[in-house]
């Protein structure tokens, strides 16, 4: 169901985390980190892949502290590399893979267009530089790859086989950040378009939305202009990556679990994210695609052969245009 999850309902099932391996990205500090800690209490066993070697050991050994199980390595999500290690170095250390999450996450340093463009000694624009690009997205469709590649091996019995995408509110809206904006828009996209096949293969996959949170990557200046509107609450924003993890309610495979602003989590099942605009675009999409294309076209042909000299030219052209869509369509069909 497409609902507010009040606060107390976020951790309901928290506990199915228990014994499980999650693998984390960028978990050293903000978002990740709080989630970090929930996970860790419940009895999951973390591992940490974050740039941050410094701040993922004084995690690590903070939870160790308390009685619970975590290990980190230095990861650099822009490297493959570097990437496959961390999961080889979990499934080593635990034997299982049971739950990703594709964390880790820049705010946008580079400015695409007006006088961020730079230009070469010729007076051309200069190739612009992507990181923002390369660290929210790029990243992200590696930590995807080998999450199912190593989700497949899980030998854990109640494995929860689930893959969790970090992006944000910005995923939905937009702000003075192209970069940043259109990327987390593609890490939704990405969740949206790898559903089918994570569910044909037993697996599960969400994506998170938050909004603005108290962590490093909220910049000074953001917070000038954020001045007076409350951020999402830290504890609010990891308890909604523990349900997105742990959700038991069916259909929720898909599903985007959203912090709007300082209100409760809204979750949006699969089949809602095709409403308002989304719909209108994909009946539209259906109405081209589908068998109505045909009778609207002849409805069309007819129109035009009522007309006048002008009219018919154009019934001619429709049906020479009609008769080269359907014969390309058979012939796709037929390859
Ligand atoms: N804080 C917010 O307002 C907000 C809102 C919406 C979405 N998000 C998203 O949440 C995620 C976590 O961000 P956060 O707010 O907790 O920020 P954060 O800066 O506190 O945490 C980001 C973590 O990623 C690590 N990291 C940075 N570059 C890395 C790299 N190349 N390889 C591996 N790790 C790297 C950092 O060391 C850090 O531990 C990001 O994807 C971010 O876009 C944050």
């Amino acid at each position: 169901m497409t609902s507010n999850i009040p606060d107390e309902d976020l951790l309901r099932h928290a506990s199915r985390v228990l014994g499980q391996v999650i693998i984390i990205t960028g978990g050293a500090s903000g978002i990740g980190r709080a989630a970090v800690l929930e996970f860790a209490k419940r009895g999951a066993k973390i591992v940490i892949g974050d740039i941050n070697g410094e701040a993922s050991e004084e995690l690590v050994n903070a939870i160790r502290i308390s009685g619970g199980t975590a290990i980190w390595r230095v990861c650099n999500v822009l490297d493959y590399e570097d990437q496959r290690s961390l999961f080889e170095f979990a499934l080593e250390e635990f034997g299982s893979i049971d739950v990703v999450i594709a964390n880790a996450g820049v705010r946008e340093t580079e400015k695409l267009v007006g006088n961020g463009v730079q230009l070469d000694k010729r007076g051309l624009p200069v190739e612009p530089k992507l990181m923002t690009v390369q660290m929210n997205f790029i990243s992200v469709i590696y930590t995807a790859q080998l999450a199912f590649y190593y989700l497949s091996k899980a030998t854990n019995e109640n494995s929860l086989k689930t893959l969790i995408l970090t992006a944000s509110i910005l995923s939905f809206a937009t702000l003075n950040a192209p970069l940043y904006c259109s990327s987390k828009y593609a890490v939704f996209s990405l969740m949206q378009s790898l559903k089918p096949e994570f569910e044909r293969s037993g697996f599960r996959i969400a994506s998170v939305h938050p909004w603005f949170t108290d962590t490093p990557i909220v910049s000074e200046s953001v917070r000038n202009l954020l001045y007076g509107i409350p951020l999402s609450p830290m504890y609010r924003v990891a308890g909604a990556v523990v349900l997105a993890v742990t959700d038991t309610l069916p259909g929720t495979n898909g599903a985007a679990y959203t912090i709007p602003d300082e209100r409760e989590v809204f979750r949006i099942m699969p089949e809602h994210l095709n409403e308002g605009v989304f719909d209108l675009l994909a009946k539209r999409a259906k109405r081209v695609n589908g068998p109505l294309y045909p009778l609207i076209t002849i409805y069309a042909l007819a129109r035009c052969c009522a007309g006048g000299k002008r009219m018919k030219l154009a019934a001619w052209a429709t049906l020479a245009y009609t008769l080269w869509k359907l014969s390309s369509r058979v012939l796709s069909y037929s390859r």
